[in-house]
Order: C-alpha cells, then structure tokens, then sequence
C-alpha cells in the first residue's frame, strides 16, 4: 500500500497578525524617538509598561509562600473563578446560576463560549459592531460561525448610531447571538448610554437574542463598578447571556493570560449543565489553565487592603489616559483646518480614530517612527507629555497635507 505523504506545501501563506505584525516591526526599529500606539497595551508617563505596586506586593507574598505548581482543575482555580465573578457582577449577584471558569485571557474566553455555544446553536449567526475589534471575525469563524455586522457608529458626531443599531437588532432571528462591548468600544470608544442599555436589555429579551458581552477593558471608561452597568442590569433582570472577561489591562498581567468567562443562566439547573459544557471544552482544547497570574489577581482581590490600593492604580491608568486623549484632542481640534477632532472628546477607553488612512499610517510609521494600527486607530495610552505634542503635530502635518 502507498502511504500518501503530508506536504506542508499545501499550506496556505498567512500574512502577519495587522496587530502583532506591527509590534515585532516595532521592537524591530532602531530609531530612539519611535512610538509605539499600535496595540492596545497601557504605558505609563515614562513609557513604560508597568508593574502595578499592587500586583508586586502580590508576588512578593507569593514567592515568600513558595507554593508548588499543580495542575488546577479544568474550570481554573476556585477562588480566582469567585473574585472575578464577583469584580463583574457585583457582591449581590445571584452567583448560582452563573457558570464561570478561568481562561487564557479574554480571547481565551471568547473562544471557548464560541466553541460551546456552536456546539448548541449550530444554527446561530453571530452579530459584531461595524466597526469593530477585528479578531472577534476570527475567533467566531474559526469555531464555525457566519458572522455578520450590525450598524454602530454615527460618524459624523462619533456617538453610537443607536437607532440603526437598534432596527437591524429588532430583526434578527430568534437565538442570534450578539456580540456586545460592555465599555470601551474598541475601535471607537463610543459606547452606548445608560438609557440605550435599557431599551437594548428590553429590546434583547422582547426578540430572545442571547448577549455576548466582550469586557476588556473594566475601569477604564468610568469605574470598576460603572462599566459593569450593562452586564449587572442583565444580571438583575435574570437575562440569559454570556461575558468574556479580560484582566490583561486592568491589572497590566498582558502577558500572565488572565480572564474569566461566564454564562449567565435563568436557574441554577441550566448554570451546572452549562459549567460541564464549558469545562468539556477546555479539556479538549488546554486541559486546564495556568496558576500563576491567576494566583496574583485572586490575592489581590481577597486583600481588602491590596485591592485598595488595586482601584486607585485603575483610576490613575484611566485618568491618565484620559488626560491624554485631553492633550491631544486640545491640539488637534485647534490646529486642523480639515477634520473635526472635538467630536472624540466624548470617547472613552483606550483608544481615539486618528482620521488617517492606511497609507498616512505607512507614512507616519516610515518617516517618524510613530506607529499606529493600519485602520489609523491611535492608542492613547502610548502616549505622554514628552510625545503628545509631536504626536499631535505628525498628524496635523499630515492632514492638512492632504490634496482636497
Ligand atoms: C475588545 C477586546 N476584546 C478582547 C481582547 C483580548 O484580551 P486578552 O489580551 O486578555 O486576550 C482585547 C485586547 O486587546 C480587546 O481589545
């Protein structure tokens, strides 16, 4: 008999990562003035990453315990699994009918509900803002969906385009999924009001479409607690949903691979049943998840006085940027003659639209060292008082350059 032989020529040339393609590019570039607000990781006024105080007080604590490595059950370990539900939902959330484990980071998270929910709505469609963040097209057509964009963003304000949102919701089939960011919207920071989370609630119950709530980036629109408005208003009105968590900025552990994802469900029968489901899929796919950052983040959490000092170490990250996102809007919005910067000033998050086009991004990147993502998506926690104002002026040059 002939044994067929495996060419690896087959295989399909994959370009780089838009995002991480970008980051290797730039570790990559010598010049000492380069500035990195291509990926969405937080640097403090020195440009560095941080190491938040309260996370090295938890490992200092850690290494004097000296504990062993051991395996952690598949759904991750216990209490980290309890303190994150609890950071999300609130202390008086009723945790019995919310299915949890711990994942690798909120793209862990994303994958794993998208993998368990295509196991049981085969038939779903999945629904992304347009824009959006693009690897939430990868990850739900990678576990077999068709995905599809709802209307998000009214670009002549910058506000969420809420009416068209909603009418292209209130047709949708019954069972499809809706992939909603709690805050933060990323790409454009514009997120939907208190008000509009209300109808959206009414609206998401009234059709039986089923929530997915992408949440990266807690405490860093306007609170721990307040940009878990959505998310808490669902939990409160017993909604059936799902959530992936992600503590890679809000702790700055990008690299520990920390997240949570949870099922909310309507009773405690429907929480164990999805809970096996969950864990079935991560012994398939991991086993089961890494100790170590979750270890942190669960001190941190238990320690009344650590995660004290946790909160304030958010607040200083959000308002930093924020007072960035100031700095740079002031510059803009006074210097260009063509766009109209000042309609950002009411996003929130890490991130603000530059106005500029792939090839301005090229250009800004080959002649300056200044690197954005392609879409021209600017990560304002890059920035800092030593950059803000060249970043500013790179930018208008480039703008009021442009041919009418
Ligand atoms: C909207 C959104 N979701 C999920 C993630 C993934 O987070 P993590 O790095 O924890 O996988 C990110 C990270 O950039 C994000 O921006």
């Amino acid at each position: 008999m002939k044994i067929v032989e495996h060419s690896f020529e087959r295989f399909a040339p994959q370009l780089p990562d838009p995002i991480f393609g970008l980051m290797a590019q730039f570790q990559s570039d010598a010049r000492p003035n380069k500035v990195n607000l291509g990926i969405g990781m937080y640097y403090n006024e020195a440009g560095e990453l941080p190491v938040l105080r309260s996370v090295w007080l938890a490992k200092e604590f850690l290494k004097e315990r000296n504990q062993p490595s051991r395996y952690l059950p598949m759904a991750g370990y216990s209490e980290y699994c309890c303190a994150a539900r609890a950071l999300v939902f609130g202390d008086d959330a009723d945790t019995e009918c919310i299915a949890t484990i711990q994942t690798l980071g909120g793209t862990g998270a994303l994958r794993i509900g998208a993998e368990v929910l295509k196991r049981h709505f085969p038939e779903a469609e999945v629904w992304v803002s347009d824009t959006g963040w693009d690897n939430h097209l990868t990850i739900f057509s990678n576990a077999g969906f068709s995905v599809r964009r709802y209307p998000y963003l009214d670009k002549g304000s910058y506000t969420v385009d809420f009416e068209a949102m909603y009418s292209c919701l209130e047709r949708l089939p019954r069972g499809s999924i809706v992939l909603l960011h709690a805050c933060c919207h990323n790409p454009t920071g514009a997120d939907l009001s208190k008000a509009q989370w209300l109808h959206l609630a009414e609206l998401v119950r009234d059709r039986g479409l089923l929530p997915f709530f992408d949440f990266a980036y807690q405490g860093f629109a306007v609170g721990i607690d307040e940009d878990a408005y959505a998310i808490r208003l669902m939990e409160r009105q017993n909604m059936a949903f799902v959530v992936a968590s992600s503590f890679s900025k809000n702790f700055s552990l990008y690299g520990e691979r920390c997240g949570a994802l949870f099922f909310c469900c309507q009773n405690e029968r429907q929480a164990g049943l999805v809970q096996g489901q969950m864990e079935y899929a991560v012994r398939g796919s991991y086993s089961n998840p890494p100790l170590h950052g979750a270890d942190i983040i669960s001190y941190i959490l238990h320690e009344t006085g650590l995660c004290d000092i946790w909160r304030t170490e958010v607040t200083e990250m959000r308002e930093r940027i924020s007072g960035m996102r100031q700095c740079l809007l002031d510059v803009l919005s006074r210097n260009s003659a063509r766009l109209d910067y000042y309609r950002l000033s009411g996003t929130r998050g890490m991130f603000i639209d530059s106005g500029l086009s792939p090839t301005e991004v090229d250009q800004l990147r080959s002649q300056l060292g200044i690197y954005l993502a392609p879409s021209g998506r600017l990560c304002l926690a890059g920035l800092n008082q030593a950059n803000v104002e060249m970043v500013a002026e790179a930018i208008l040059d480039i703008v009021d350059k442009r041919s009418i």
